[in-house]
């Protein structure tokens, strides 16, 4: 089955990749010529582990290519996406001011899909888009004389563990008007269901439900176990056993239950904003949903008053900021909450020493601090050390050595990922999440 994906972001080019490593012919499109250039010359744009490996399988064995229609090269002209069954759209849907998404790339990408397939190819949305998104869709290309069918298949897989997602998903979602959609999708996800994983067909405004749902709710079991953690340093609990005893409940479950310094990445934030606007607009605010952003929101500053409380006023004192990516595993540093707490901590005035094994390139550009070749090099002179993201090579540092380098002693670890025990008997003062706070300034 031939395929093709337009927007060749991290989930069109990892389903596509996918798909294509499952056997399917696929095209990745994208608008953005110098994307598409560098992956037609072997070079991957973003970071996924064991995603190079896998197109450079799928590209060699000759059922994945990439092409930009608005730059027709030699290798990548418009007729080679032609006779797709199915065009998936993987753009982009970032947040408007107002919070709702901004689907303008999706109204273009389904557009230019339809002018340029003939009218059996199936429009697949595979974005993250509000529900309903899909009947204004059908009925936009309806007005414009197109007899494509539009269907739903939100995407569930995590950065960092993309590829290990789409080939093992607890569930494949597809919303539907026609058995013949039905068919054409099941054929697309076949070796996986064969395999024994799920899908579910429903209408296309439960499947685009589904997804804001789901991401909600991993949201709010994020931010509930974050305010547990607030809760325990003042009344001197321990949040890793409250998290650990909880999450032994199988009706509660023991994932997306770390306390940390909130949850950032191009979705969550974007999406519950989305569905918060939704609900507002139909009259029927999802108060759990509003209280989940405000809370969400606040902890940036709060993380920042927790190092304010232990050395005291920040002018003119070095702070090293060990990761800047949303999470480990990833470039991404969108809506990363390490980013908005280098923000606060620049502002307060303190001088800023970042380090990220991936993250540089991106996080240069949103955040006033000098960034460093190592975690050595990021800790010179500085007064604390905070460590925003869980990159193993963090756990595996020579702190004797950075005892050396670090003058005041400090660590803020809120991704709670080091042995404090042994760093406090190294004679650092180590402060990790949810738990009693100490050393604080009188
Ligand atoms: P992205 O920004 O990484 O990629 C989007 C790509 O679409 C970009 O390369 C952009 O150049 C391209 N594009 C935009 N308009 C285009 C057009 N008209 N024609 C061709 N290309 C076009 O975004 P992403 O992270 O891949 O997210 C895409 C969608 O998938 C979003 O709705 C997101 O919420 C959803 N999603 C993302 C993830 C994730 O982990 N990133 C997971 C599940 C769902
Ligand atoms: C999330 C969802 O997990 C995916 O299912 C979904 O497809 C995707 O959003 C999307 O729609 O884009 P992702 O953003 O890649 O995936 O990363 P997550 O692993 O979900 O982490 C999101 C944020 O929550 C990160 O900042 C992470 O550090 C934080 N988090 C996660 C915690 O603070 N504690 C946890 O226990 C889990």
């Amino acid at each position: 089955m031939k395929i093709t994906f337009i927007g060749a972001g991290y989930v069109g080019l990892v389903s596509g990749a996918m798909l294509s490593s499952l056997g399917l012919d696929v095209t990745c499109s994208d608008s953005n010529y110098d994307k598409i250039q560098a992956l037609q010359n072997g070079h991957v744009p973003i970071y996924e582990p064991g995603l190079n490996e896998c197109i450079k399988k799928s590209v060699d064995a000759g059922r994945l290519r990439f092409m930009c229609r608005s730059h027709p090269e030699p290798g990548s002209h418009p007729a080679l996406d032609a006779g797709s069954s199915i065009v998936f759209i993987a753009v982009g849907t970032p947040s408007l001011e107002s919070g709702d998404a901004d689907l303008s790339y999706i109204y273009d990408a389904t557009l230019r899909a339809a002018e340029n397939h003939d009218k059996d190819t199936l429009i697949v949305i595979k974005s993250t888009v509000p529900p309903g998104t899909c009947q204004k869709l059908q009925l936009m290309l309806r007005e414009r004389g197109f007899e494509h069918e539009i269907a739903s298949n939100p995407e569930f897989l995590r950065e960092g563990s993309a590829i290990e997602d789409f080939l093992k998903p607890d569930r494949i979602v597809i919303g539907i008007s026609s058995d013949r959609a039905g068919d054409l999708l099941s054929k697309v996800y076949k070796s996986l269901t064969d395999k024994g994983f799920p899908i579910l067909a429903t209408d296309t405004t439960t499947a685009e439900l589904i997804k804001y749902a789901s991401n909600s709710f991993l949201a709010t079991k994020i931010a509930f176990i974050n305010e547990m953690a607030n809760l325990c340093e003042k009344v001197g609990a321990n949040v890793e056993m409250l998290s650990k005893a909880m999450g032994m409940d199988h009706r509660i479950g023991s994932a997306f239950l770390k306390a940390g310094p909130g949850f950032g990445g191009s979705c969550f934030p974007k999406d519950l904003l989305a569905l918060s606007y939704l609900a507002h607009e139909h009259n029927q605010p999802c108060h759990v949903l509003d209280a989940v952003i405000f809370s969400n929101k606040n902890r940036s500053a709060h993380m920042a008053r927790k190092i304010q409380d232990v050395i005291g006023d920040l002018k003119g004192r070095v702070i090293c900021v060990l990761g800047i990516t949303f999470k480990a595993g990833t470039d991404d540093v969108r809506s990363s909450p390490a980013v908005a707490i280098i923000n606060i901590l620049t502002e307060l005035g303190a001088e800023v020493r970042v380090y990220d094994p991936e993250g540089a390139k991106g996080g240069m550009e949103l955040v006033s601090a000098t960034f460093c070749n190592d975690a050595y090099d990021a800790v010179l002179g500085a007064e604390a050390i905070v460590i925003l993201t869980e990159w193993e090579e963090f756990k595996a540092l020579d702190f004797r050595r950075i005892a050396g380098l670090l003058v005041g002693k400090n660590i803020f670890d809120f991704r709670n990922i080091l042995d404090g025990d042994s760093l406090k008997k190294m004679g650092f003062n180590y402060h990790k999440i949810g738990m009693p706070v100490c050393n604080r300034v009188a």
